[in-house]
This record gives C-alpha cells, structure tokens and sequence, in this order.
C-alpha cells in the first residue's frame, strides 16, 4: 500500500469530436492500457480519478470513474480536480482537433468533396503543467516516427515529470491490443529505460514503480542529527 493517501487522476481511452448527430472524429483506444494502469495504482493503495472516454471497460475496483465524451470534457473534469490531486497520469487519447461547427442535423450527401473546418483542442497534459506546483504530472506519448524526439519535445513543451513512449512501430504496442512495449524518458541525460513487450497489466506495473519511486523522492528527507559540539577546557 505504498501509495496510500495519494490522490492520483488516471485519463484513459479515446475522445469523441462530433461532427453531426452521426459522425465523429476519434481514435483506436480501447482504453485498456488506462484502466491496468488505474487498477494497479489503486491496488497500491492510491484513491483513483479515473477520468475516461467512451469503453467497453468494468470500472476497476477501487476507483472512481467520470465519463466523458469530447476533449473539452475530459479538460474540465482534469482541471477541476488537479488542483486537489497529489498527481495525474495522462493516458488518455486527447483529439487535437475538433470541428469549428457541429451541425445539429445529418449532413445530407451533396457535393463529391466537402470539408471541415477544425480548430485545436486545449492541450490538457500542457495546461496541467503550467499549474502543477510540486504535482507529479506522467504523460504519453504515442508515435509512429522520430519517436524519441518527438517523446522528449512532449516532455519538455507540457512539463511532465516523466513521459512513457509507445510506438506504433513495436508490433503488439500501442492501441487496443493487450500488451504494449514501452520506454520511460525523463528530462535528465541518459535517464531512459527501456522495458520488453509485455501484458498491459504487467507494464502498468513497471510504470507504477516509477510513479512509486518519484513520491518517495519527494519526501523529505529527516534532518541529519544536530551536531554535537564538545568543547576543549
Ligand atoms: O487505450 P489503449 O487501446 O490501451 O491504447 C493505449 C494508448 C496507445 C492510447 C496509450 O498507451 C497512449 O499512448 N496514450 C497517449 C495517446 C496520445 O494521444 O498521445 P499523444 O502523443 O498524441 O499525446 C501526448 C500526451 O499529451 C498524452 O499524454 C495525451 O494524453 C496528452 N494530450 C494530447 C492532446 C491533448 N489535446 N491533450 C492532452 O492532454
């Protein structure tokens, strides 16, 4: 129960950017890799928010889940609770886009092209990272090239303490699938590790350590004893 007392909000699965009643921009998360992370956090005793997108996932024990649809939702439900959490983990697969315009009706066929206008979504992770004050701040990053510096930009730009890059380059890493291949990066030189292909369950194990260890790192260490002076007479 080494993370007992701790407040930590797990974001996981995908955002959904309605474009009509009908359709609408989203990604390939399952979710799974979110909720391994939420249910071992938990099992080490830290009291979970687990903020998620649309899954077919059970809720796992021990934590607390908000449903939310669109990045703008899973925005507010983070930043309302940030502020009261000793820590966030962004999982989650964020839109960085959604349409200008959502039309209240069916777009009817017409035309042979249209387009869509699209503006960008708050950067969640950046903004939690403007306002972390001491607040341990983990976020992903999932590529398909240049992986290392694309991961250690995302790193740099929104302030985390430590990102965990997936490629989808790995075979068996990344969306949907249940097991994922992984690297941790902080922002010190050569601290990287590098971890094999393995269950979800068991890389959100290898992540809860590192989350583990920064709290530790964290606390204060007790004052050396006070200095005995003795005096010559
Ligand atoms: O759910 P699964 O099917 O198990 O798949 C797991 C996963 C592949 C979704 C997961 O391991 C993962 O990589 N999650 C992050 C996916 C992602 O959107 O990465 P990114 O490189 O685009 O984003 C970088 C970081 O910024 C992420 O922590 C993301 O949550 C965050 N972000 C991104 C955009 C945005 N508007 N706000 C954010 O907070």
């Amino acid at each position: 129960m080494s993370l007992h007392g701790k407040h930590i909000i797990v974001t996981a699965g995908p955002t959904i950017e309605p474009i009509d009643p009908v359709r609408f921009i989203s990604n390939h998360s399952s979710g799974k890799m979110g909720y391994a992370l939420a249910e071992e956090l938990a099992r080490r005793g830290a009291n979970v928010s687990l903020i998620s997108g649309k899954t077919s996932l059970e809720c796992p024990t021990g934590c607390v889940r908000t449903d939310v649809v669109t990045a703008e939702d899973m925005y507010r439900e983070v930043m309302k609770r940030f502020p009261e959490a000793d820590g966030a983990v962004m999982c989650a697969a964020v839109a960085d886009y959604t349409p200008v315009h959502t039309s209240n009706s069916k777009i009817k066929k017409s035309d042979d092209e249209i387009s869509i206008r699209l503006r960008k979504t708050k950067d969640i992770a950046a903004e939690a990272g403007k306002i972390k004050d001491g607040r341990l701040l983990v976020g992903f990053a999932l590529e398909t090239d240049n992986e290392t510096d694309n991961a250690r930009n995302k790193l740099q730009r929104k302030n985390l303490d430590f990102i965990v890059l997936n490629s989808l380059r790995d075979a068996g890493a990344g969306f949907a699938t249940d097991t994922n291949k992984i690297t941790i990066m902080y922002n010190a030189p050569g601290k990287v590790f590098h971890y094999p292909l393995d269950s979800k369950k068991i890389i959100a194990k290898h992540i809860a350590d590192h989350i583990e260890n920064w709290f530790c790192e964290q606390r204060p260490q007790p004052a050396p004893p006070a200095a005995t002076i003795t005096r010559k007479s």
